[in-house]
C-alpha cells in the first residue's frame, strides 16, 4: 500500500491569462489531497472517495471507463471525480509500462471541490505519485507534474495550463509561462481564503474569456494586461527576502496588484456577485488586496492580511460559507506511507 499527498493552491496572479501563454504565479497552500493506492491481483479499479465536500461514494469497475457504476450521487460529480482518478491511473500504468495494473484507491481531500483551489490537480498529482510508487516506478516531482498535466489535459479536453499541476507537484510559489515552469523564492504570504460554498464551471468560464478575447481587441489587451501585472508581481517577489516576514511596503504593492488583477478578471466576466462581495468585505476590513482565485464564477477568493480583521469580516459576510487562513506550503507532492 502506498499513500501520497499533494497540496492545493491559490493564484496570487494570472489565472485565465495563463491559458493564452501569459505568465501566472500560483502558490501551494497547506490544504492537501491524500490518495491511498493498493495493487490488486486483477485489472480492476476500485475507488472510494471520502470527505470530498460531497457525499462519500465507493465504486468498483473494470477499468473500462465506459462502464459507469450504478451509484446514488449525481452523475456529473461521479464523472468528474472518476475522470481525474482514471486519468491518473492511466498515466501511472503508462509510466510503469503495466497497462493491466489494477488498484484499490481511496481519495481524501480537505480542498473544496471545483472552487479554485486546485482540488483536481492535487488528486491527480498525489494519485500518479502513489500509483507509480506502488508499481515500483517512482517518478521525480517534475515528471509527476508533467504526467499530471497530461492527465488534466485529457480530462479537460485540452483546456488546461501547467499552472495547477506544476504548483501542486513542486509546492511553494511557482512561475508558469507557457511550457516554462519554475519554482520561485518568495516570503511567506498571509493568505486568507473565503469560500462561497459554490463552484464555477471552468470549461464554460475559459470558453467565455476565449470568445471575448477573439472578438474584441480590448478584451485581448485586458488579458495581456493581466500578464503585465504578473511580470511586475514576480519582480517584487524575487526582490523580497524569502527568509523574513514580508514588510508592509511589499504587501501593499502586492495587494494593489491583486486588486487590479481582480478588476480585470471581473471585466472579463469571470467573477460573480458572491465573489465580489467577499472581495469587498476583505478590502473594507483592511486587507492589502483581494481577488478571486482560479476559474471564478463562484468558489474562493484570496486576500492578504496578517491581522484577524479579514477573517472576522468574512465570517460576518452572508455570501461567505467558510473562511480560513492558509499557510504557504513549501512541500509539493510527498509520500506519506510506502
Ligand atoms: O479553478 P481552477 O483551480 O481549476 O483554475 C483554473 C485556472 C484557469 O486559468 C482558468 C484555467 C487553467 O487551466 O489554468
Amino acid at each position: 500500500m502506498t499513500i501520497s499527498s499533494a497540496p492545493g493552491k491559490v493564484y496570487l496572479f494570472g489565472e485565465h491569462a495563463v491559458v493564452y501563454g501569459e505568465p501566472a504565479v500560483p502558490c501551494a497552500i497547506e490544504r492537501r489531497a491524500t490518495v491511498t493506492v493498493e495493487r490488486r491481483s486483477d485489472n480492476h479499479i476500485r475507488v472510494e472517495a471520502r470527505d470530498l465536500s460531497l457525499d462519500g461514494f465507493t465504486v468498483e469497475y473494470t477499468g473500462d471507463t465506459e462502464h459507469r457504476p450504478d451509484v446514488d450521487v449525481p452523475t456529473a460529480l461521479v464523472d468528474a471525480a472518476m475522470g481525474y482518478v482514471d486519468a491518473a491511473v492511466e498515466q501511472a500504468r503508462d509510466a510503469a509500462d503495466m497497462p493491466d495494473a489494477g488498484f484499490d484507491i481511496i481519495v481524501e481531500s480537505d480542498i473544496p471541490l471545483g472552487a479554485g483551489l486546485g482540488s483536481s490537480a492535487a488528486v491527480v498529482v498525489a494519485g500518479i505519485d502513489a500509483a507509480t510508487r506502488e508499481l515500483n516506478t517512482p517518478l521525480d516531482c517534475r515528471e509527476v507534474a508533467r504526467r499530471a498535466y497530461n492527465a488534466e489535459y485529457d480530462v479537460q479536453d485540452g483546456q488546461a495550463s501547467r499552472a495547477d499541476t506544476f504548483c501542486s507537484a513542486m509546492g511553494g510559489v511557482v512561475y508558469v509561462e507557457g511550457d516554462e515552469c519554475r519554482r520561485m523564492t518568495a516570503p511567506n504570504l498571509p493568505f486568507v481564503i473565503g469560500f462561497d460554498g459554490g463552484a464555477g464551471d471552468t470549461g464554460e468560464l475559459v470558453a467565455g474569456v476565449r470568445r471575448l478575447r477573439s472578438e474584441y481587441d480590448f478584451a485581448a489587451k485586458t488579458v495581456g494586461s493581466i500578464g503585465e501585472i504578473v511580470r511586475q508581481g514576480e519582480t517584487l517577489l524575487q526582490n523580497a527576502n524569502p527568509e523574513t516576514t514580508p514588510g508592509q511596503a511589499l504587501l501593499t504593492e502586492l495587494g494593489q496588484f491583486m486588486d487590479f488583477d481582480h478588476g480585470l478578471l471581473e471585466a472579463l466576466g469571470v467573477s460573480s456577485r458572491t465573489l465580489d462581495n467577499m472581495v469587498w468585505a476583505a478590502r473594507e476590513a483592511g486587507a492589502y488586496g483581494a481577488k478571486l482565485t482560479g476559474a471564478g464564477g463562484g468558489g474562493c477568493i484570496v486576500a492578504l492580511d496578517e491581522t484577524p480583521e479579514t477573517e472576522t469580516a468574512l465570517e460576518y459576510t452572508a455570501e461567505c460559507h467558510d473562511v480560513f487562513r492558509a499557510e504557504l506550503d513549501r512541500t509539493g507532492v510527498r509520500v506519506e506511507e510506502n
